[in-house]
């Protein structure tokens, strides 16, 4: 009965965004993403199954989950639950060293250690592939967070079963490109919508949605093929044009989602600044004001400064290529 399992896991920054589901209960994306693991900010969780009969208990950074957020860990821990064909319930203790719903894909490194941490106690064994497919069900972006570096992950093919069986993050093999990715944290409020909702409302009434879910393949196949020959510039060109795309499907949506704020548009300029001052530096959003720039390692410290300078009252901290998500106990 007393068993737990602790495991730690890191955000990723998609390079081809994720945005959109076509099934939400099961968490089918519509579209195929890439992303990079970083080596900063783990989330470290705990499940630890409790006697029968007990409720369930989430904690997070040491005080009681509440709403939404406890919901969605306790229906994952339902699915676990279902996949082991137990009843036990379970105490969560999960930690993180980022703001949540900042924007910094807390969800993404959250989930990714929650679905290693409670298969493990629940004494499920899975492979990467299902451990991946698990995560999803909690967050599509966490399905990446299972692999280090980069990683791809599937839309899938086909509804229901199929759909589930079928969308899932692997490893994307890629040797000798380590750049380094520049965070400017400009807000580290919460967000003004939940990436959950904007994205339901994207998907149903921005009519921009569709061009850009089709203009991401063409960009998913172009991320690769840069990732292969380590060319810094055209994976760079290719992750901003993919993420201001993205942005602009929701900033079309009814009534329109806005994530950027002047304080992001001001590091945009300076990230624009950098390339005219002859620096490989680009730009990343996600569901927040914050702006992740990618260049290479050795330009890392002058395009730190440059983006702490554009908007004030901006941290900056400098993430690089990271592990996958693993067991620390259990
Ligand atoms: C903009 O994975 O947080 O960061 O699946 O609803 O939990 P849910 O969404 P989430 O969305 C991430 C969106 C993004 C792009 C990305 O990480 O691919």
């Amino acid at each position: 009965l007393d068993r737990g399992a602790t495991a730690v896991a890191h955000p990723n920054i998609a390079l081809i965004k994720y945005w959109g589901k076509r099934d939400e209960r099961l968490v089918i994306p519509y579209v195929d993403s890439l992303s990079m693991t970083l080596n900063i900010f783990p989330t470290v969780t705990t499940v630890r199954l409790v006697p029968e009969g007990q409720a369930d208990t989430v904690m997070l950074d040491g005080t009681s989950a509440s709403g939404e957020q406890r919901q969605r860990v306790i229906a994952f821990l339902d699915l676990v639950r279902e996949m082991a064909g137990r009843t036990e319930p379970a105490a969560v203790d999960t930690r993180n060293s980022v703001p949540t719903a900042a924007g910094l894909a807390s969800s993404a490194s959250g989930f990714a250690a929650l679905a290693v941490a409670g298969a493990a106690a629940y004494g499920l064994a899975l492979d990467p592939t299902a451990l991946s497919r698990l995560a999803r069900r909690g967050s599509a972006s966490a399905a990446r967070s299972i692999f280090g570096a980069f990683a791809i992950c599937y839309a899938g093919r086909g509804v229901g079963a199929a759909a589930d069986l079928s969308s899932y993050a692997e490893p994307v093999p890629v040797a000798k490109f380590d750049p380094a990715l520049v965070i400017a944290m400009v807000n580290a409020g919460p967000k003004p919508v939940s990436s959950r909702a904007a994205m339901r409302r994207t998907v149903g009434t921005s009519p921009l949605y569709r061009s850009w879910a089709l203009s991401s393949k063409a960009d998913l196949s172009d991320m690769q093929a840069a990732l292969q020959r380590g060319d810094l510039e055209a994976v760079g060109e290719i992750a901003e044009r993919n993420a201001l795309g993205m942005h602009a499907t929701m900033l079309a949506a009814r009534p329109a989602v806005r994530y950027l704020s002047p304080a992001t548009v001001a590091v945009l300029d300076s990230v624009l600044q950098l390339r005219r001052d002859g620096f490989a530096a680009y730009a990343t959003m996600d569901a927040g004001p914050n702006v992740k720039v990618l260049c290479h390692q050795a330009d890392a410290a002058r395009v730190a400064d440059t983006v702490h300078g554009a908007a004030a009252g901006c941290s900056v901290v400098t993430a690089r290529r990271g592990p996958g998500a693993r067991l620390l106990i259990g």
